[in-house]
């Protein structure tokens, strides 16, 4: 036989420590463990409770029975405010709408410098050029020596060049990867080359220490000057637009005879209107580039281009600054996402 002060003390037992076990329980799962637990109608606490009624004096079980009632509610309270907090179910059995509109997610974008040079290789494949690739870490023969660059060439002291070793270095150009291809294949030849290059250059507005570029390379028999400046005057064309004019300024480059430089004609939109703006360097591959690379220099010739895809891309989009390609800034970036 149990009291009604015990019974009652037992009610509000439940009623607190039930509580407390609501309120700690973090997902959907504990809830309705922690429901079962109090209110379930086989072994649950309350109903343990309730079977002591019929122990009690008759007199108190209006009392009882009154507790009873309170502390279900009280649970009952709680956990509705639990499960509120939870938020709604997740139905699984069904497929949820279909006529919502879809998240959007952020895929990421290629950055404009390789924007520019996926472009630009896009053209170039068009008029049947390849992608050929070489090291960032090279020889000094393969970056200077094989490019006729003779032993005293300013560019080589170390101030210039990135030094590894003794000979090696990282690349100052793509040029050597033109050596590389001419030492692999046999001509016709025609390959586009991008990657990074490196030279002992401050960062600052126009310069970068470390910067892409993109050599052009065409061999075969009979290649003349005037087919390096229809391939690169099409290019222009095609990158920029139909009326973009070209021209090229004499220049040297020791791999090269003759060199020459290629400008085009573009409008930054900084309201100067449109102005010559130089794009990269070319000219005749020199015979001593061929012969060092084991091609007959009698039977072919060839042109051969490099330029600089971050100042095209800044052409392109008007930046003052090319520090801002390095950057990696995402708001500036996204801009430029397609
Ligand atoms: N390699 C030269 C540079 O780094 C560019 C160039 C490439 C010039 C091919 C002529 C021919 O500036």
């Amino acid at each position: 036989m149990t009291s009604l002060a015990e019974f009652l003390t037992r009610a509000d037992t439940i009623a607190r420590d039930g509580t407390a076990l609501i309120r700690a329980a973090h997902s959907r799962d504990m809830l309705d463990a922690a429901r079962v637990a109090l209110l379930g109608r086989k072994q649950g606490q309350l109903t343990s409770l309730m079977a002591l009624l019929t122990g009690l004096p008759n007199d108190d079980r209006r009392s009882a029975g009154a507790a009873i009632n309170a502390t279900k509610l009280t649970l009952e309270i709680t956990l509705t405010e639990a499960e509120d907090a939870l938020g709604p179910p997740i139905d699984v059995s069904r497929p949820g709408d279909l006529t919502m509109p879809g998240r959007d997610a952020w895929k990421g974008a290629l950055h404009p410098v390789s924007a520019v040079i996926d472009e630009i290789s896009g053209i170039f494949r068009e008029l049947g050029f390849t992608i050929a690739l070489g090291p960032e870490a090279e020889t000094e023969w393969y970056n200077f020596g094989a490019l006729n660059f003779p032993p005293d060439h300013p560019a080589m002291e170390a101030h210039d060049t990135l030094y590894l070793t003794d000979d090696t270095l990282l690349r100052t150009h793509t040029s050597p990867v033109q050596v590389r291809t001419l030492q692999s294949y046999t001509p016709p030849i025609r390959v586009l080359c991008p990657g990074n290059v490196y030279r002992r250059d401050f960062f600052d507005a126009t310069h970068a220490p470390s910067f892409m570029q993109l050599e052009g390379l065409c061999i075969d028999e009979g290649v003349s000057f005037v087919d390096l400046k229809a391939t690169l005057s099409e290019f222009a064309r095609r990158f920029y637009s139909d009326s973009s004019r070209v021209r090229l300024r004499p220049s040297f480059f020791p791999f090269v005879e003759p060199g020459a430089e290629m400008d085009v004609e573009v409008d930054l939109g900084d309201g100067k209107g449109p102005r010559w703006v130089e794009i990269l360097g070319c000219g005749m591959v020199h015979p001593n580039v061929l012969e060092a690379a084991g091609i007959d220099s009698e039977k072919y010739s060839g042109w051969a281009f490099g330029m600089g895809p971050a100042r095209i891309a800044m052409s392109r989009h008007k930046l003052p600054d090319i520090r801002l390609l390095y950057d990696s800034d995402v708001r500036f970036l996204e801009q430029f996402a397609r």
